[in-house]
């Protein structure tokens, strides 16, 4: 039986054994990461890529501004315009990235400082690897020196794409330029554009504020068309991922094709219905200073915005698949869902829905509006059954 004075040097010992130890594994571990707090809903706005591709200039990005301020775009919501691919120059001899001096003679502060006028926020868009999908300078190496740029220029939201990455690791690269931004001090959303291959949505949620989960969409129905992909195959993609967005963390089904031409006013109304209920990004990817009534009626309808913009944040799912009829449905803050009946047939055909597949009692009696019809088609017990154009939707909000 050891002494007292004993075991207490026998217990020091065991301490100073056990608690360095304990107190360095403390210290290693990195402190937890925190999301940015931005993005609460999903991000809307404008990008340049859709429509006009590489040809981009710091006209088209004014009179685009122009546009949104006057036409009902801004007070819908849309609020960030976005220059993707090749407004860059070369970098200069200290590394820090200019501009393309032709397309952007005022340079990209002085655009910055225009959109800002105009009551809106601005993006800009760079590449994790050595280089653009469009060959200009990549922020590989040039995270910190880039981020800085951004925020000096007044930017708050970067693109971050993911060409010529060799073998880089995407957590690691995402999450370094997450931490470039972050050290800027300036608010900046975070798009990341790495089209799903290391699957973000398992580690991206404090990293980025939206990602994309597939490739390239293109401005047609369905298909692979090279490397891109039609409306249909991205839905079906993007669908099954609802159990990882949320507020501040949205999967990125890509942006809108609304009003570039390819598809019926139905399909493209079906296109943004379904974005909205799977609470992707609406980000505009026509020419929104020249549109059509029908683009505009679609683009601008706000209750369909309101179901995007919902504050509870989750993302709709499919919610039953008859083959060409499907039942999609989206939860909302106030008890009510979103519910599209979608019809992907060759001709109009009738679809019901049962309460007890939104998850509500077959005995309730349900408050149905018509989203696109804007119209109250008063309550209705147990289903709600309408028909549904070829490639179309009908969109109702149900409120118990
Ligand atoms: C990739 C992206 C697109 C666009 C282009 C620009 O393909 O996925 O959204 O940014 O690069 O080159």
């Amino acid at each position: 039986m050891p002494r007292p004075s004993q075991r207490l040097t026998a217990m020091l010992a065991a301490a100073a054994l056990v608690l360095p130890t304990a107190v360095l594994a403390a210290d290693k571990e990195p402190p937890p990461r925190v999301a940015n707090g931005l993005a609460q809903t999903p991000p809307m706005g404008w990008n340049s890529w859709n429509k006009f591709a590489c040809n981009i200039d710091e006209a088209t990005v004014r009179r685009v501004a122009d546009a949104m301020a006057g036409n009902g775009m801004k007070d819908a919501g849309y609020q960030y315009v976005v220059i993707d691919d090749c407004w860059h120059g070369p970098r200069d001899a200290g590394g820090f990235i200019t501009y393309d001096a032709k397309r952007f003679p005022n340079g990209i502060k002085a655009l910055a400082d225009y959109v800002h006028a105009k009551g809106l926020k601005f993006g800009i868009y760079s590449d994790a690897g050595r280089k653009t999908c469009g060959g200009r300078p990549g922020s590989q190496g040039h995270e910190y020196q880039d981020a800085k740029t951004y925020a000096s220029w007044g930017v708050d939201y970067l693109k971050y794409d993911w060409c010529e990455t060799g073998t880089r690791n995407a957590e690691e690269a995402y999450t370094l330029m997450a931490d470039a931004l972050r050290e800027t001090g300036r608010d900046i959303v975070f798009s990341m554009c790495e089209w799903g291959t290391a699957k973000p949505w398992l580690w991206a949620a404090n990293v980025g504020n939206l990602w994309r989960t597939t490739g390239d969409i293109t401005d047609k129905w369905d298909g692979k068309h090279d490397y891109s992909l039609g409306v249909m195959r991205i839905v079906d993609l993007n669908e099954p991922l609802y159990p990882f967005a949320g507020p501040g963390h949205w999967n990125d089904p890509d942006m809108l094709e609304v009003g570039n031409g390819g598809l019926t006013t139905t399909e493209y109304r079906s296109h943004f219905s379904l974005w909205a209920l799977m609470a992707a990004p609406l980000i505009a990817g026509n020419d929104v200073a020249n549109m059509d009534q029908d683009t505009r009626d679609i683009l601008l309808n706000k209750e369909v915005i309101a179901v995007n913009q919902d504050r509870l944040g989750a993302q709709g799912r499919r919610v039953r698949d008859d083959g060409d009829l499907e039942v999609w449905s989206k939860p909302l803050a106030d008890g009510s869902r979103a519910v599209i009946l979608f019809n992907r047939g060759p001709e109009a055909k009738s679809i019901a829905v049962d309460w007890t597949e939104l998850g509500y009692p077959a005995t309730l009696k349900a408050r149905v509006r018509d989203l696109w019809a804007h119209k109250d088609l008063g309550k209705q017990a147990g289903r709600f059954v309408a028909t549904a154009p070829s490639h179309g939707v009908v969109m109702v909000r149900v409120t118990p």
